[in-house]
């Protein structure tokens, strides 16, 4: 039986948000994280609006999950990039509701940084001027952004406008932010 015309909206809006807003989904779908042969990087992945879930990676030896007991659920897991290979590694990652059974995926990537970028309001900082965050953003080759930097070490360089170089500490004249 078709419904009638007045409930067509309320109804759309509630299938809309059964599958989009109400259902139990990741933070993020996709993660990519920077290959970092001293520290690895870490990400939180969340389920939002969900239960407890078990967590397992496909490839141990790229992404560990840390943060969950043996047998244990959490709605959330620490993945840290500990992948000793510099060549981009995926691994999936899926977490499966104890409850209902149902599974969310997210897939892992960690890949070699090809290029930064600072982003920042001004490429130029005056003595006694306030304060200004730079922000570093990293980029694989094929161009997609790293949804962490978290653990890499920078070294900033800056340069006077005469052209003079002087090295500045990450702690010492520019804050990380
Ligand atoms: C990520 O977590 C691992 C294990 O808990 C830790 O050894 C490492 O230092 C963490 N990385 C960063 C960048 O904090």
């Amino acid at each position: 039986m078709p419904l009638p015309r007045a409930l067509h909206v309320p109804f759309l809006a509630l299938v809309w948000c059964v599958v989009s807003l109400c259902a139990s989904r990741l933070n993020v779908p996709r993660v990519l994280l920077p290959y970092n042969h001293h520290t690895p990087t870490n990400f939180t992945l969340k389920v939002y609006n969900g239960g407890c879930y078990k967590w397992e990676c496909s490839r141990q030896e790229v992404a560990l999950l840390a943060g969950v007991e043996e047998d244990g659920c959490a709605n959330e897991v620490v993945v840290s990039a500990i992948s000793r290979s510099p060549s981009r590694q995926t691994a999936i990652i899926l977490a499966q509701d104890s409850g209902s059974g149902d599974v969310l995926r997210c897939d892992v990537l960690v890949d070699a940084i090809h290029n930064l970028e600072i982003i920042t309001t001004t490429r130029e900082l005056y003595e006694e001027e306030a304060p200004e965050a730079f922000e570093v953003q990293a980029y694989d080759s094929l161009g997609n952004q790293f949804s962490t930097l978290e653990g890499m070490e920078m070294i900033w360089e800056l340069e006077t406008l005469t052209g003079q170089e002087s090295s500045a500490g990450p702690q010492s004249v520019l804050r990380w932010v």
